[in-house]
């Protein structure tokens, strides 16, 4: 046992959602009847919008609302992001950053290298049987394809999810959030070096390489850039896609009809994010006295956007509570919304496509192992399911 106590799980979900909260929903319905709910946290005015109308106005609006907020606890562990930048800052950033996001490139990835990567994961426990899908898949898959498309070698895989997650739960391990981002820069220097002098197409090549209007990233960026994706491409990611299984299991009309159709993949994955939104909050800071919904915000104030509330508000979807892939499609907010939206957003809902269209193929009679009898979402900040636990015939 290590000097400072047991070791902690970090794979649990309830450690790395910061907590065991398996409704924030209910509490939301009240939220969004007042609109906005406001509290002061160590001497700064906090509110909080509820509604899918202010929260798309908030992140739509870069002008009154600020997103340099987001590098008050980022950046000494990040570097300056794209998250923390607003205006034409912003806007150049992300034009090159967005290089490798491309959608013609991201789709290029599925054949070559997502796909494969869902059937090499699903290699290691098909034959048994019976399998945990959140340790054994839904946090395996993305941890590879992403450690893939950076170039990782193979052997790095644990390194790279543990940076994930020490990243990400920064602001309760500050030492292993600065542990981590050191151990990043180190591991990366020399690669994008590499590159910089003989780019051969991967991820960092092109981040390397972008252009636009005759500027390139700044050294300084690319580092902040991988140190974000990291956290940003995995943890949320795995998120989804246990939430799309557990979801599709725990519904099993609508898998029968999955199974029956695969066009229906793509609403199963937006439907999923809009149910169990992985990320529930989006951090700005009012630039200008304003209001929303009607309620005054002090210049200053932070104001937080609570996406998952937005994506279950009752006044733009019939039966909020309800996961239902059927559901006619009017779009959701878990990717964001505005100047900010999600780059890696076609990578994600990709990836999770992929992943139950591979687990459908490779497990096609695979259901919920009925001893336990718990399975569930938990999670404050950020939602996934605790075990996705299944039995299948093994092949
Ligand atoms: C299900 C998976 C994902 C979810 C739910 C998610 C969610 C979000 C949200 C809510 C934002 C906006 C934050 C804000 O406005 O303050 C965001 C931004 C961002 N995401 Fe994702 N994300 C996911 C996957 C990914 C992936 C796979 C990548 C990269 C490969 C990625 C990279 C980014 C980046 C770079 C930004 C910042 C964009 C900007 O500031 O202009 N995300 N994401």
């Amino acid at each position: 046992m290590p000097p400072d106590g047991p070791a902690v799980d970090m794979l649990d979900p309830v450690v790395q959602n910061y907590g065991d909260l398996r409704d924030p929903y209910s509490g939301y319905v009240a939220g969004r009847e007042a609109g906005v709910v406001h509290e002061d946290h160590l001497n700064v005015k906090v509110f909080r919008a509820y509604r899918y109308t202010d929260v798309e106005r908030i992140l739509r609006d870069n002008v009154t609302f600020s997103a340099r907020i987001n590098g008050e606890l980022m950046r000494p562990f990040l570097g300056e992001t794209i998250l923390e930048m607003d205006g034409s800052r912003h806007q150049q950033a992300r034009g090159l950053i967005a290089h490798p996001f491309r959608p013609k490139v991201v789709a290029s990835w599925e054949e070559r290298l997502i796909r494969p990567t869902a059937h090499e994961v699903i290699d290691h426990f098909a034959s048994r049987g019976s399998a945990e899908l959140v340790r054994e898949f839904a946090w395996q898959f993305p941890v590879r394809v992403f450690a893939k498309l950076l170039g990782v070698p193979l052997t790095d895989y644990e390194a790279w999810g543990r940076w994930a997650i020490d990243l990400e739960r920064l602001s309760v391990d500050w030492d292993r959030g600065v542990a981590a981002t050191g151990e990043v820069h180190d591991y990366f220097a020399p690669i994008i070096e590499a590159r910089r002098a003989e780019p051969n197409g991967d991820f960092v090549s092109e981040l390397v390489h972008a252009e636009l209007e005759g500027e390139r990233l700044p050294e300084g960026l690319i580092h902040g850039f991988i140190r974000l994706l990291i956290p940003a491409g995995q943890s949320t990611t795995y998120r989804l896609v246990g939430t799309l299984i557990l979801a599709m299991l725990t519904h099993p009309e609508q898998l029968e009809a999955v199974r029956a159709d695969r066009s229906l993949v793509p609403s199963a994955v937006d439907e999923a994010l809009r149910w169990e939104a992985p990320v529930q909050f989006a951090a700005r800071e009012a630039n200008t006295d304003t209001e929303i919904a009607g309620v005054p915000i002090p210049k200053g104030s932070a104001v937080t956007s609570v996406l998952g509330s937005a994506n279950r508000d009752e006044t733009r979807y019939e039966d909020p509570d309800r996961f239902d892939i059927t559901r006619a499609h009017q779009g959701h907010v878990a990717f964001g919304e505005g100047p900010h939206l999600c780059l890696g957003a076609h990578l994600a809902r990709l990836e999770a496509q992929v992943a139950l269209n591979v687990m459908l193929d490779r497990l096609p009679d695979i259901r919920l192992d009925a001893r336990d009898t718990d399975p569930h979402w938990v999670g404050w900040a950020f939602r996934s399911p605790t075990t996705v636990p299944v039995v299948f015939t093994p092949n």
